[in-house]
């Protein structure tokens, strides 16, 4: 590498580090002037190259303060966790290894940690034993590869083989899902030639959980889709349905984007009890495990039919080694993303993963009664590690306000027909310290339009 090449590395690593270690004193929203300054990107594209190093600080001056302080502490947007320090340390090693993780023959330490990761997964979250792990970009291509394996494996049974027949003529699957199943599921099921609308669809409860008393007789031609997090309350689906479903023959996928995690905190782990017992789960690592984006992980108990589905075949690409990445993802070429999870695991170990749960779950129960305590409404049972607020009329203002306010930043939704606030506390850089002065901002920005009107 010559002299101008390493100053080009050192000016974005010098400058990403900057970036990280003054998170914490800007607000967490961008202001209107970056905002506004984001349109010094309108460029034509260069006739000729422009010098990296101009680039790189083009990039620094303009984007850097374009960007949402998710990784910091006081981030409560969606479900998006931070990244821990180790994950981003070996996402930027990995990047400078730049190993394509498709194949063992492109990157054996790829290969190795994956092998790693899914005997650790299979250990800290409830799954069964022995799963097979596919590494991909996140829950929805998490949903997706694992309803592709329901479905090799149900028309498996019917001799037909949906790889090489395809859909058309291929006998009959009934999916059943929940009220309450996220978006990304029914467009997976989508993808894959289900159909959003061809599904029974059974009601939920208060909490976003499904009805499962209310699950019609199932059989082998059948997908179950239960949920652990509803995306709103955090509500997890009760597992005891499992072993019931699996005894008339059903395929149980649990869409656990984060809740379940759940399952390695010592405190919420009852929460998805029996949940071992079923057949494929879609996680994520981005949101409460920290990994930097983009982290999902497949997870299905016969690894075969996740292989079938998900394989492909070429004369040029070797299969040599213990581990054939591609055979369990849909992509070929992509980054080494189990390694960013693996330091994260490997750095906090089941005792730091059980205590990022059970600690973020409590700050959404101390933060659900304070602001009850306050006179607002808690819309939602905190199960885990979300909260429903409604400040009444005032809703829709005080998310506006608390988002241009920039202490800390949440959405909003509506619940059961009414407008919400939405905490999500995921990230492992929150502190008691942070969520105190999040509260004070809330309850300052709630109080603000009472105060005036007095
Ligand atoms: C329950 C659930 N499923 C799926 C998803 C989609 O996950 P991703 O954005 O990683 O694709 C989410 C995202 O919040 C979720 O909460």
């Amino acid at each position: 590498m010559n002299q101008f090449e390493k100053k080009i590395l050192i000016s974005g690593a010098t400058k990403a580090l900057d970036y990280i270690q003054s998170i914490e004193m800007r607000d967490v929203a961008p202001s209107s002037q970056a905002l506004a300054n984001l349109q010094a990107f309108d460029e034509d594209l260069p006739k000729r190259g422009i010098d990296a190093l101009d680039t790189i600080d083009f990039l620094n001056e303009y984007g850097s303060p374009g960007t949402v302080a998710s990784n910091g502490s006081r981030y409560y947007g969606f479900v998006i966790g931070s990244s821990h320090p180790a994950a981003l340390a070996a996402n930027w090693l990995a990047s400078a290894w730049d190993q394509n993780a498709g194949l063992g023959a492109t990157s054996p330490v790829n290969a190795k940690i994956e092998t790693i990761v899914e005997k650790w997964i299979a250990e800290i979250l409830p799954v069964a034993n022995g799963s097979s792990v596919g590494f991909v970009t996140g829950v929805t291509m998490a949903n997706f590869c694992a309803l592709a394996a329901a479905r090799t494996a149900i028309l498996s049974n019917s001799n037909w083989n949906v790889e090489a027949q395809g859909m058309f003529g291929a006998p009959p699957i009934t999916v059943v899902v929940g009220e309450e199943a996220h978006g990304s599921l029914l467009k997976a099921l989508s993808m894959l030639g289900f159909g959003r609308e061809r599904v029974v669809t059974i009601p939920s409860d208060h909490n976003g959980r499904m009805r499962t008393d209310l699950i019609p007789a199932l059989d082998g031609q059948t997908i179950l889709c239960m949920q652990a997090g509803n995306v709103n309350t955090g509500g997890v689906d009760n597992g005891s349905i499992i072993s019931h479903a699996k005894s008339q023959g059903a395929w149980v996928h649990i869409d656990g984007a984060f809740g379940l995690w759940a399952g390695a905190s010592t405190l919420k782990k009852h929460l998805t009890a029996g949940y071992e017992l079923a057949d494929s789960w879609a996680t994520d690592g981005h949101k409460w495990l920290n990994v930097p984006y983009d982290s999902g992980l497949v997870i299905c108990k016969n690894g075969e039919y996740l292989r079938r589905a998900m394989s492909m075949h070429g004369d040029y690409l070797d299969q040599s080694g213990d581990r054939i990445p591609y055979h369990y993802t849909p992509e070929l070429s992509r980054r080494a993303r189990a390694i960013d999870m693996w330091a994260v695991l490997r750095t906090l170990g089941a005792e730091g993963i059980d205590e990022l749960i059970t600690r973020t779950c409590a700050y959404a129960e101390y933060l659900a009664l304070e602001l009850q305590k306050a006179g607002y409404k808690v819309l939602n049972e905190v199960e885990t590690n979300q909260v429903l607020v409604s400040f009444g009329e005032e809703t829709h203002r005080v998310i506006k306000e608390i988002q241009s306010d920039g202490t800390c930043w949440c959405g909003g939704t509506i619940w059961k027909g009414q407008p919400a606030m939405r905490i999500s506390i995921s990230s492992v850089k929150t502190s008691q310290h942070d969520i105190k002065k999040s509260l004070e901002a809330m309850l300052k920005v709630a109080k603000g339009k009472a105060v005036i009107a007095e």
